[in-house]
């Protein structure tokens, strides 16, 4: 590894719920072997010298469960934060968020700003976690930034654009995977995934392991990127 190493990959992290029911297990312990599973994956991804990961943890839409399954999802995430920004600050990892936080319960959302600071000076890899995330949502959002500042229409760029979204100063994901055996982006980094290459797997993500990730890495090392051109 190392040769054609992508500097970004997104992940959809799905099937944590069918995995559960597969066990007859309540769908909530598939997300808690899902939070380990992102644990692993951001290890090493750290290894293998990835410096820039982002994570679908929750999406706009998923106001839409249950209840008690939103809440789990954002206490498991507050457990999770507790427990993990301390060693991520000791490897250097700097967690940002890309989605609207404001709505996100308490807990969670304080856990999210302390992770933030606390790890604010980690230079070896950025970890973004896309909560109340869509990408509709975040192009509207960039887009009323232009209005408010009157900006003229010369003013509107694709660089300009691209500062005013979560991203901004990243560089955009080579390699996007998605587990769990469905084939869509599900409104996620819709700009910023304009010439990703696309990784589909039907691994559920409680099952996704270091060795699928490096599947997926070598999976891409294969690949030719020509942008458009010949
Ligand atoms: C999809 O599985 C997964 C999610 C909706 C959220 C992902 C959350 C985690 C991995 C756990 C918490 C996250 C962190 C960062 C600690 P699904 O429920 O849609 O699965 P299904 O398609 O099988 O029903």
């Amino acid at each position: 590894m190392g040769e054609n190493l992508p500097a970004h990959i997104a992940v959809i992290m799905d099937g944590n719920g069918r995995w559960a029911e597969a066990r007859g297990l309540p769908r909530r312990e598939g997300h808690r072997a899902g939070a380990e599973v992102v644990r692993r994956v951001i290890t090493e991804c750290r290894a293998a010298g990835i410096r820039h990961v982002t994570l679908y943890a929750f999406s706009s839409e998923n106001w839409g469960r249950p209840k008690a399954e939103v809440r789990h999802l954002f206490s498991l995430l507050k457990e999770f934060l507790d427990r993990e920004i301390p060693l991520m600050e000791q490897k250097g990892i700097a967690l940002n968020v890309l989605g609207d936080t404001a709505a996100l319960p308490l807990g969670a959302r304080a856990a999210v700003s302390r992770g933030i600071k606390r790890t604010s000076g980690g230079v070896e890899m950025t970890f973004n976690l896309a909560l109340n995330y869509g990408a509709r949502a975040e192009l509207v959002r960039a887009a009323r930034s232009f209005v408010r500042e009157g900006a003229s229409p010369g003013d509107v760029t694709e660089q300009s654009l691209a500062g005013r979204l979560y991203t901004v100063g990243q560089p955009d994901p080579d390699l996007l995977i998605r587990t769990g055996g469905e084939r869509r982006l599900s409104n996620f980094l819709l700009y910023q995934c304009a010439y990703a290459e696309l990784y589909f797997t039907p691994v559920l993500w409680p099952d996704f392991k270091e060795e699928h990730l490096r599947a997926a890495l070598e999976d891409y090392a294969a690949r030719s990127r020509r942008f458009g051109k010949i």
